[in-house]
């Protein structure tokens, strides 16, 4: 067959760098003098060097850390090379890097910005394990539940039938105060194994009137360190959510602070508003938070507090909730002019009066 000629184009090479520009993935191109031939938009982008200031230059004269990370991949056999770290303007960026001979035109080398998606599987991964843990302690709660009900019972009726006998009575308060003991604990693990139990509200909650009603609660204890809270949350942010999950949330936080400062200390709690969020901020100036445990805190059972103080499962369970509600709780890592005390942050979806659904 006769081939129809083309008609006339760019050099094919000129019109394959003309397609790397437009990736949507970092891409460079080194000519055999290692010099830059190409530095697309998306380079530009991730790099903050403009294709103008890098053009012809060696990749020894990027600034760091680029040819430090550079040099060493093109150096190494590997063609790829997967989750490369990379601290850019304080933050962490994941890479995935490939590369690529071209022949006499030199060499190709894409960059790939995973970070997004690595926090999205680091995310899920967390998901997955409080699920797995949620549905064992379920699992357990309910086991134990049922038994300890039968032993409470039992002890009452015992109680009755030897009321006379004072010695029997006493035990048998003991059986009944022990076994309220444990029911509170199989309570606190099927809260925190809430799957299934309840769809989650979509209601307007204040958070002004959410912290009034988490301190009125938290002051009825009048065991624990006594501190000092402070409402300073905005009657007008409203969150959209589960008005009694939130209402937890906070709780626990608010334990937590109260639990890791001194006597007399302040906790804030605080809002403030975004495009379509809230958020809700819980600050204290207790012990704070050493930065190697910061990753394990929304784990499970994890505590550092004495056997039969924590459970371990108050941040969990925050966790848990709050990403029902598609929202997000971080910890914010301490201020060097203040370095002492805790600021957790939750983000939550704003609440937003929808259009009547009348007659829809
Ligand atoms: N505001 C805070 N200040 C200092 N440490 C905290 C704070 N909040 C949480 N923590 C730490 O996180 C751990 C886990 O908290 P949590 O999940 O509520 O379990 P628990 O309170 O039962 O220990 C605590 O044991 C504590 O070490
Ligand atoms: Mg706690």
């Amino acid at each position: 067959m006769k081939e129809i000629p083309l008609p006339a184009s760019p050099s094919p090479c000129h019109a394959h760098l003309q397609y790397l520009q437009q990736l949507p993935m970092g891409s460079l191109v080194l000519d055999e003098n290692h010099r830059l031939r190409l530095w697309n938009r998306a380079l530009q982008l991730l790099t903050g060097m403009n294709e103008s200031q890098v053009l012809g230059l060696p990749l020894c004269a990027l600034a760091s850390p680029w040819t430090e990370l550079f040099d060493d991949f093109i150096n190494k056999n590997a063609p790829h090379r997967h989750k490369q770290r990379l601290i850019l303007a304080g933050k962490t960026h994941w890479l995935n890097l490939h590369k690529a001979g071209l022949g006499e035109q030199g060499l190709l080398v894409l960059v790939e910005d995973i970070s997004e998606t690595w926090l999205l599987e680091k995310h899920l991964m967390h998901s997955e394990r409080l699920a797995s843990i949620g549905r064992l302690a379920a699992g357990v709660a309910h086991e134990i539940g049922n038994p300890i009900t039968a032993i409470a019972c039992l002890a009452q009726n015992l109680r009755e039938e030897r009321e006379n006998d004072a010695e029997i009575a006493q035990i048998c308060q003991q059986i009944i105060e022990q076994s309220k003991r444990v029911s509170r604990i199989v309570r606190s693990l099927l809260g925190f194994a809430h799957a299934g139990v309840r769809e989650l509200a979509r209601e307007p909650v204040n958070l002004a009137q959410l912290a009034a009603e988490a301190i009125a609660l938290l002051s009825l204890d009048q065991q624990s360190t006594p501190v000092v809270f402070h409402n300073l949350c905005a009657p007008e942010h409203v969150a959209s959510g589960d008005a009694p999950r939130l209402l937890q949330v906070l709780l626990n936080l608010l334990a937590n602070a109260r639990d890791a400062s001194p006597p007399g200390a302040a906790i804030r709690i605080r809002s403030t508003i975004h495009e379509d969020s809230v958020e809700l901020l819980v600050e204290d100036q207790g012990s704070g938070i050493p930065k190697d445990l910061k990753n394990r805190l929304f784990e499970p059972f994890f505590t550092t507090k004495e056997p039969g103080q924590g459970t371990g499962l108050g941040l969990a369970l925050a966790y848990a909730i709050v990403e029902e509600h598609h929202g997000q709780i971080t910890l914010d890592s301490p201020s060097a002019s203040e370095p002492l005390g805790s600021c957790f942050r939750v983000r939550l979806p704003s609440y937003t009066a929808e259009p009547s659904s009348a007659g829809a």
